[in-house]
């Protein structure tokens, strides 16, 4: 397969084996491929939606925020795969890891990134949240029909918006390279409101298992956001 923009070449019998595995989150695995690409292969059965969501955000978003630059949407060893430019570094939480003291200046530069995001305005194509948000609420399996009427309503009367929200946006889907951050993965973006994206952020540093930057981390992310989350 070929793209307009480069000459990368990657065929649907690419042995991924042979290919150097750069990081695995929970839905993609992620392979280094001719030393400056990467080739972001998603899990079996993993929905087309999300995935040509997130080629058609990292294509569209432009200089907003430092993404790596994505090239191509294809198939790979049967399954659904997205080419990027290859970001040498260590992921947010990595560098937090490595330069405790660094913890205040990160949070601060994690929250100005993120309420950039939200100033950017996005292609109509791009799903809306609050109906996602009702689409994953419908979904759980854990939860009553009554008490999904009752979020439902609670939904319905908080304020919508049309400005880019990430949707998984946490210190390891940020990636230091050259000093510099890069926001990664973009699969679960939407058009909404930023607040409903603050939250969701909060909530993941809170509770995600493994995510957990400290109470600092977050109340210098607070100060650091021009999003009144209070
Ligand atoms: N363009 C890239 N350059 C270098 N490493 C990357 C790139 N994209 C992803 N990675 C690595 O792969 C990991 C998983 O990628 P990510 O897009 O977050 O997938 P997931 O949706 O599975 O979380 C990242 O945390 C990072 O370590
Ligand atoms: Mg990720």
């Amino acid at each position: 397969m070929q793209t307009a923009d480069s000459n990368i070449v990657a065929p649907e019998s690419l042995d991924l084996k042979q290919l150097a595995l750069l990081g695995q989150g929970r839905t993609a695995d992620v392979f280094l491929f001719r030393d400056r690409f990467v080739i972001k292969v998603f899990r079996p059965n993993f929905p087309k939606q999300a995935i040509d969501n997130e080629y058609l955000v990292c294509r569209s978003i432009g200089s907003v925020v430092d993404i790596p630059k994505a090239y191509q949407r294809l198939v790979v060893a049967g399954r659904d795969a997205i080419i990027f430019d290859f970001t040498k570094g260590e992921s947010g939480f990595r560098h937090l890891f490595r330069n405790p003291w660094n913890i205040t200046g990160f949070a601060r530069e994690f929250a100005a990134i993120h309420a950039r995001i939200h100033l950017t305005s996005v292609p109509d194509e791009v799903p809306e949240l609050k109906s996602i948000l009702v689409r994953n609420i419908n979904l759980h399996d854990h939860l009553t029909t009554e008490t999904k009427t009752k979020i439902i309503k609670y939904l319905d009367r908080l304020p919508g918006g049309n400005k880019l929200c990430h949707g998984d946006f946490h210190p390891e889907n940020i990636l230091m390279g050259g000093g510099k951050p890069f926001v990664l993965d973009w699969m679960t973006a939407t058009r909404g409101n930023p607040l409903a994206d603050v939250a969701r952020t909060s909530i993941l540093l809170k509770w995600a298992p493994g995510l957990l930057p400290s109470s600092r981390f977050c109340s210098a992310a607070s100060e650091g956001s021009s999003t009144d989350i209070t």
